[in-house]
């Protein structure tokens, strides 16, 4: 739970139903119930562990200081609740940097437009703050529910390639989207 007493982090962007804003060392408990669940992370090559997820709160809190962005958490207007983490990352594509908007969102929260409307919201500020041209997802093949918000958000396939999951190959689509359109 946000506590507003607690070292909150500098909202970023926020609509009716949710607002993004950057992590803190306080979130660490909420991160491992999304990064430590093999259901979650079915599409991933395995759950994190305790120090992967420190890794990856120190990885985003390095961007937001290096890039201005990073994952945000996703936080819920009504009821304060931490529903999960989305923003704007850089990712490797066969050795090519892309812009990328990915989402993770905490399984008691799926199916509730959560990842829909918090991508939206990357996409606005992908567009309007950081004036990018072009913006990605990077999606395996099997994964639906992430494909399906690409596909809201605009996006299509631009290209396919594997990405090596301790010596298997595992397809993944570069989902895109034009932003000066
Ligand atoms: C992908 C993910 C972030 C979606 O979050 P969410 O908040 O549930 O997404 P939304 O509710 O905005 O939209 C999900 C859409 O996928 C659809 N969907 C859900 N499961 C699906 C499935 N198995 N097959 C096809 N569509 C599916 C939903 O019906 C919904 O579409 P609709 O609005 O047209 O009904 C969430 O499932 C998740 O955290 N998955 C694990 C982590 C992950 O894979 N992240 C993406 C890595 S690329």
């Amino acid at each position: 739970m946000l506590n507003p007493e607690n070292n909150e982090g500098t909202k970023i962007i926020e609509n009716e139903q949710l607002y993004l804003r950057e992590f803190t060392s306080d979130d660490f408990d909420d991160l491992c119930q999304i990064l430590e669940d093999k259901e979650t992370m079915y599409a991933y090559e395995a759950p994190f562990t305790k120090e992967k997820v420190k890794d990856w709160l120190t990885w985003n809190m390095t961007s937001y200081k290096e890039n201005g962005f990073g994952l945000w958490a996703i936080i819920d207007q009504t009821s304060h609740a931490f529903v999960g983490q989305c923003g704007i990352v850089y990712s490797d594509v066969e050795s090519e940097s892309l812009l990328e908007i990915g989402y993770l969102v905490n399984k008691r929260y799926w199916n509730r437009g959560y990842a829909s409307s918090a991508s939206q919201l990357c996409l606005t500020y992908a567009k309007h703050e950081l004036h990018a041209k072009r913006i990605h997802s990077i999606i395996r093949d099997n994964n639906s529910a992430s494909q399906k918000v690409a596909e809201k958000n605009g996006m299509t396939i631009i290209h396919e390639f594997d990405k090596d999951y301790s010596g298997q190959a595992i397809r993944h689509f570069v989902y895109s989207i034009d932003l000066n359109k």
